[in-house]
């Protein structure tokens, strides 16, 4: 059992042999619609060339343990589509072998969140929003914010903090809204989990507890925005409060909602809430490559890798990089977006329409494909001043 960690290490020589080749292609391909992510093609030559992933770990059945080790050893430094690869893989034993649950699986009682306001935070079970309305924190003349992170600690604490840490400091220049945020990054800590977490379940307690707060407060406006495997629980939780009440949340936004591992049927989608937007920065790798918002944008084109990241991790969390500039009061339009069929379209400056702030205040008539350029490192907003 010990061993089994040497196995994708084995294969990822391999695979980073026929990296090359297949790099070339994602900046200049027109975003299809409906198309096998890529990846699966490079996959099939790949079964010919070395003992596939599953004939070598068949002998012995990989515990949740080694899936999660694995997961954290082959996602920080590789390459995209090795990565894409190697997930697909993960998640196809995972699902394949009914491995069974580890010991932490969450429980409702588990789950909590928190209010952010100047000061202090106050925590309340996942399932209960009553805290909050009942702190002196909680403004009911403003709107809400809640921000549900991924699998954040899967590659570290410290990302994960950094997500959480800095919406809430552009939040707070703000001061508009009450911040709230769900960690789910807690509960959602390998690959493994992607694939047989009940993702589902916590999202309907969300959208359940979603009903409980709109009923004590005045017609806020709440505002979910998910990141990574968090889009996925935002949707569902969006979809619960729809199917209860006949009203919808009045926005989500994705930022790089996660692909591999999660039942398609259940992801973020257009319909989940009034308005439904959506930044890809890590496209057909840890983000879903197709659009599936009211607005899709692609800073730089459907890329796995943006300007000025190297590994698909970086790309995976850029999606909140952008987003959180956005926020920043001053920086709301540095982001300039052109509605735009396909990037070559988008290259060849086919498309001038008017542009739109992508972020923060994208405007909720948006509707289509959007393309822009992002800069490689902060601020990353081509307008930036
Ligand atoms: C709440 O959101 C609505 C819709 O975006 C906006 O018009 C309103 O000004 C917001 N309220 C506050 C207090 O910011």
């Amino acid at each position: 059992m010990r061993f089994i960690p040497v196995i994708p290490f084995l294969l990822l020589t391999v695979l980073s042999l026929c990296e090359a080749r297949a790099n070339t292609r994602s900046r200049t391909d027109p975003l299809p619609v409906a198309r096998p992510v890529p990846g699966n093609s490079l996959g099939e030559e790949l079964r010919g060339l070395a003992p596939s992933f599953s004939d070598l770990i068949g002998k012995f059945v990989p515990g949740a343990e080694e899936i999660f080790s694995m997961s954290i050893n082959v996602l920080a430094g590789t390459p995209a589509r090795v990565v894409s690869y190697y997930v697909n893989e993960v998640c196809g034993i995972a699902s394949h072998w009914k491995i069974p649950k580890p010991n932490n699986t969450p429980r409702e009682a588990d789950l909590h969140w928190e209010l952010y306001s100047e000061n202090s935070m106050v925590s309340a079970p996942l399932r209960d929003p009553l805290p909050f309305i009942e702190s002196n924190d909680f403004n009911p003349d403003l709107n809400i914010t809640i921000l549900v992170t991924g699998w954040e600690s899967l590659v570290s604490d410290k990302l994960g903090e950094d997500v959480i840490d800095s919406m809430r400091k552009a939040y707070r220049q703000r001061a508009t809204e009450n911040f709230i945020v769900f960690d789910a990054g807690r509960f959602v800590n390998s690959l493994y989990s992607w694939a047989t977490l009940d993702v589902l379940w916590i999202g309907e307690v969300l959208g359940n507890s979603l009903i409980r707060l709109s009923k004590k407060v005045n017609n806020p406006r709440i505002h979910l925005i998910g990141h990574s495997v968090g889009s996925t629980i935002v949707g569902v939780a969006g979809r619960r409060y729809h199917g209860s009440t006949g009203e919808y949340i009045s926005r989500i936004t994705g930022l790089d909602p996660a692909m591999p591992c999660l039942d398609p049927s259940i992801s973020l989608k257009k319909g989940d809430a009034a308005f439904v937007d959506v930044i890809h920065t890590n496209s057909g790798v840890l983000g879903k490559r197709e659009p599936i918002g009211d607005a899709d944008f692609y800073p730089n084109g459907p890329v796995a890798l943006p300007p000025g990241c190297l590994d698909v991790v970086c790309a995976h969390f850029r999606a909140v990089s952008y987003y959180v500039e956005s926020v920043q009061p001053g920086s709301e339009d540095n982001f300039p977006a052109v509605r735009c069929g396909s990037i070559d379209d988008y290259n060849t400056r086919k498309c001038s329409g008017k542009r739109i702030p992508m972020g923060y205040s994208t405007p909720a008539y948006a509707r289509g494909t959007y393309y822009l350029e992002t800069n490689s490192k902060s601020p990353y907003g081509q307008n930036s001043v």
